[in-house]
């Protein structure tokens, strides 16, 4: 087993050029020293992320996304740095030997078991004791490539799991850790008996968890129709969707992604041929799913289920997925129906049907906030507009904003212009990229913005960091005190620094990234001068100066001794003498 060593990975790095990696991706146009293109990384319209072949970085100036080249296409393609590499590393044409090349990922334990478990409960569902459940999944009219395809599975009632997993020497942390197994007394069991098991998987395609459904009614002793596996460290519930490593080719071929309650209701859908499908596993769609749709298009539809509960989830999953600045689009199924009771009983066309026409969500909202109101009067219908206005203030869709206005000006009887005055005026949302002229300073925090100053600088110039060791070489705050740190080692081991090389370095300290993340955000031009430099410099030295006798001061008064108090007084006399001019 070879690890990749980062000499290697910034070797690779040079081997190819951001501008063409990421223009493989998106379209770019070149505006002055940079180039644009329509950021990925969230809901964009105008051109707003630049590409700087110099640093060899982007950075998206609405949402704030920026990064080496191997940080956009590992979050562009949803795929580990060490596939990032991989993936450059063949476009430069050197040859990792990636096959014997294994990451030791962490929680390996873990993701064994669960491995180990899935194919235990594959096989029993194939022996002679799962005759029920096979019957019970063919009768729903699940077929055996359903089965084999999604690696559904059986629970039986003998704790064979448990055997098994203790026989293989798994530390007994880890084997209550991966809630698979249960101790009672002195001895082990299985948490899962009696159920179809259906092997939940990361966006990666590694299975983390189970959901145990019951088939067999007699034993309805046991509550809950579907069990979930508790959360792990590798299972956070609402950071998973159902079914997202293998919707996502489909979803980016077909420019689309189509989101459904149930494991059912996805089983149905690919069995007609739909196959961009995730599951929301019937809970409420979080922030972190919600920016996993987004990755693979903002085309979103929602197809949940037909019943009241499934117009109230359709409601609140639009609601998180327009804050994250997605509009997404709305099936509504008739007689109460889920997708899966839906396409059985009309039949494939006319769900495809249903798919390709799904409607605009101000229209699903318009119908399910009416429904709760009585529109003859007037106190409901003032209600009912003032909702639908709040909501449409969220719209970034220019043309379903003003279908909406059209349609609640006719419902309302009040005038269209009338209304729209009403909206909150929408800030321009092209932006203006003006650099900033850093050079003076004048603020209470002003060694805070002297600091970020100075490391935007450092970050790019051998100079700048050369200055900073020589003349000061710590910086009040913690987190830029820990970035220049970080510089400096940089250099010093090097000697040079550019900012897309720390990133590689830096790529697993995430407080470290962030920081970064922030100064590279900061838009100063990159010309500075001398004069610049020292102006930073010499603030965060008063201001170190200040600190520093001010302790000294608390110090003194406290001190009862004479001579040490003079002692301390000298001292400071001593630091407010320090020169603070800066030399090269
Ligand atoms: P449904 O009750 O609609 O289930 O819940 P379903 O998928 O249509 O399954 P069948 O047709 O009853 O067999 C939707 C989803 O909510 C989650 C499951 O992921 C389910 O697929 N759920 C439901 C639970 O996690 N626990 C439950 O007790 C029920
Ligand atoms: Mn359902």
């Amino acid at each position: 087993m070879n690890m990749i060593s980062n000499e290697l990975i910034k070797q690779i790095k040079d081997s190819v050029d951001i501008v063409d990696i990421v223009s493989s991706y998106i379209p770019l146009e070149t505006r002055g020293k940079n180039l644009f293109g329509v950021c990925p990384f969230h809901d964009d319209h105008s051109p707003s992320m630049s590409i700087s072949k110099d640093k060899q970085i982007y950075k998206c100036w609405s949402c704030g996304a920026t990064g080496n080249v191997f940080k956009f296409i590992q979050d562009y393609e949803n795929i580990s740095f060490i596939e990032a590499v991989k993936i450059c590393a063949d476009k430069a044409g050197i040859d990792l030997k990636i096959n014997n090349y294994k990451e030791i990922p962490k929680n390996n334990e873990l993701y064994e078991m669960y491995e180990l478990a899935t194919k235990l409960y594959q096989n029993n569902i194939n022996t002679k004791e799962g005759i029920d459940a096979k019957k019970y999944l063919n009768d729903r009219k699940i077929n055996d490539d359903i089965i084999k395809t999604f690696r559904i599975g059986l629970a039986l009632n003998d704790s064979k799991l448990s055997k098994t997993l203790l026989k293989k020497n798994y530390k007994e942390k880890n084997l209550l850790k991966s809630g698979l197994v249960v101790k009672k007394e002195f001895n082990y069991y299985d948490f899962y008996y009696d159920r179809i098991m259906f092997p939940i998987e990361d966006s990666s395609g590694k299975v983390v968890a189970f959901s145990g459904r019951l088939y067999n009614k007699d034993k309805s002793k046991t509550i809950g129709k579907y069990v979930n596996s508790m959360e792990t460290e590798i299972f956070k519930k609402s950071e998973i969707l159902y079914n997202y490593k293998n919707a996502k080719e489909e979803a980016r071929m077909k420019n689309t992604i189509i989101i459904m309650e149930g494991f059912m209701d996805l089983f149905r859908a690919y069995s007609i041929g739909i196959k961009n499908v995730v599951v929301s596993m019937g809970t409420a769609i979080t922030k972190e799913q919600a920016t996993l749709l987004k990755r693979l298009s903002s085309n979103v539809i929602l197809c949940f289920d037909g019943d009241e509960a499934g117009a109230k989830a359709t409601n609140s999953c639009s609601d998180q997925l327009i804050k994250l600045g997605i509009t997404p689009k709305v099936v509504r199924l008739e007689e109460n129906l889920d997708p899966d009771e839906y396409i059985l009983k009309y039949g494939k066309e006319k769900f495809i049907e249903k798919i390709n026409n799904p409607i605009n969500v101000m229209d699903f909202k318009l119908n399910y906030l009416k429904n709760k109101r009585d529109l003859n009067s007037s106190k409901d219908m003032s209600q009912y507009v003032n909702e639908i206005l709040k909501e449409l203030n969220n719209i970034d869709d220019d043309i379903e904003r003003e279908i909406t206005l059209k349609r609640l000006s006719n419902e309302s009887n009040l005038d269209i212009d009338f209304l729209r005055e009403k909206l909150e005026t929408k800030e321009e949302k092209t932006i203006k990229i003006i650099e900033k002229k850093p050079s003076i300073i004048k603020n209470t925090n002003m060694y805070i913005k002297a600091e970020q100053y100075l490391l935007y600088y450092m970050l790019n110039n051998d100079n700048v960091v050369k200055l900073y060791k020589k003349n000061i070489g710590y910086m009040p705050t913690d987190r830029y005190r820990k970035l220049a740190f970080e510089i400096s080692q940089f250099y010093k081991t090097y000697k040079y620094i550019n900012i897309s090389d720390l990133m590689i370095e830096l790529r697993d300290d995430e407080e470290l990234m962030n920081t970064i993340n922030e100064i590279i955000m900061l838009n100063l031009s990159d010309e500075y001068t001398l004069e610049q430099i020292n102006d930073y410099i010499k603030t965060i030295k008063n201001y170190n100066i200040k600190v520093e006798s001010n302790r000294l001061k608390d110090l003194m008064r406290m001190e009862l001794d004479p001579i040490k108090k003079a002692e301390y007084a000298e001292k400071i006399l001593e630091i407010q003498k320090t020169n603070i001019e800066v030399g090269e």
